[in-house]
């Protein structure tokens, strides 16, 4: 690991144990897939285990931190200058289909700002952690995002919208249109953690999606952040800004995608 902070130390850890379960639990799966209950409850089963883990380690270095977990919820609410923000599975549908697409993510809040963060993809072994000020990593290299300008020459990658989702139209007529303006197919990965990762790392241009959580992109900002990329938020139809969308690029590109996905339709 190049950071050697006590931070990351902590955060790789949880994530490391945390994924020992995961990486069994995944090969479980198969087995379900042809149970008649099939594999739903296991992989409900599977998160709350992963987030147990990763819960017990970071709190046992720091019994007074906050936390915002998915499943969990938060604890030690009254802590508002240290705050954990777990994802415990990212990609809950790929693990659950056996496809090798999901991450834990574990994002660390100081006084509002996020300032450090680490996603781990157990599968391929890939971590990708980043602190304020001292860069962005892949296991022991450090990323920079690419520097491609036009957005028609960019690989970027969307996911949702979600099921329950009341912006669908919407979300699916901006696909079409920027489908549109580049030349290669847009990507769908299931895993916005992993995307933002890797927006970080080069191998995607640039990210968009509505109706995000907060813990599906905490540890991706400071990642995008210190590996050259932007980050900006479209909170239009959210009062209580719970729901992100989010707008995650190599940063040449921010402006010129922005701008396409506000623009409205011509009838
Ligand atoms: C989901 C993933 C997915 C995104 C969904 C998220 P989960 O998180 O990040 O890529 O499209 O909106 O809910 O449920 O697998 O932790
Ligand atoms: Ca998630
Ligand atoms: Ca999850």
């Amino acid at each position: 690991m190049r950071l050697n902070s006590p931070k990351m130390n902590i955060m790789h850890k949880a994530c490391m144990r945390a994924s020992k379960s995961l990486i069994r639990d995944f090969g479980e799966l198969e087995k379900l897939q042809v149970s008649s209950k099939g594999p739903g409850d296991f992989v409900s089963a599977a998160d709350k285990r992963s987030e147990k883990i990763i819960i017990e380690e970071l709190l046992k270095v720091n019994p007074n931190y906050g936390i915002l977990s998915e499943e969990a919820g938060v604890i030690n609410k009254d802590n508002k200058d240290n705050r954990w923000i777990i994802d415990p599975i990212d990609g809950t549908l790929n693990f659950l289909n056996g496809i090798p697409q999901f991450a834990i993510s574990i994002g660390y809040e100081e006084k509002g700002e996020i300032v450090s963060g680490i996603i781990f993809d157990p599968i391929k072994d890939e971590t990708f952690f980043a602190e304020k000020g001292a860069g962005a990593f892949l296991n022991n290299s450090r990323i920079r995002v690419t520097n491609k300008k036009k957005l028609k020459d960019c690989i970027l990658v969307t996911g949702g919208p979600k099921s329950e989702s009341e912006q669908k139209k919407q979300i699916f007529e901006e696909y079409v249109k920027i489908s549109n303006l580049v030349d290669t197919p847009i990507r769908k990965f299931g895993s916005a953690a992993l995307d933002i990762a890797n927006v970080s790392c080069g191998r995607f241009d640039g990210f968009w999606q509505w109706e995000l959580s907060f813990w599906d992109i905490a540890a991706g900002l400071i990642i995008l952040k210190e590996a050259g990329g932007f980050v900006d938020f479209i909170d239009n139809n959210d009062k209580n800004l719970i729901k992100k969308n989010i707008i995650a690029t190599n940063s040449n590109i921010h402006q010129e995608l922005k701008d396409s996905l506000m623009k409205k339709n011509i009838e």
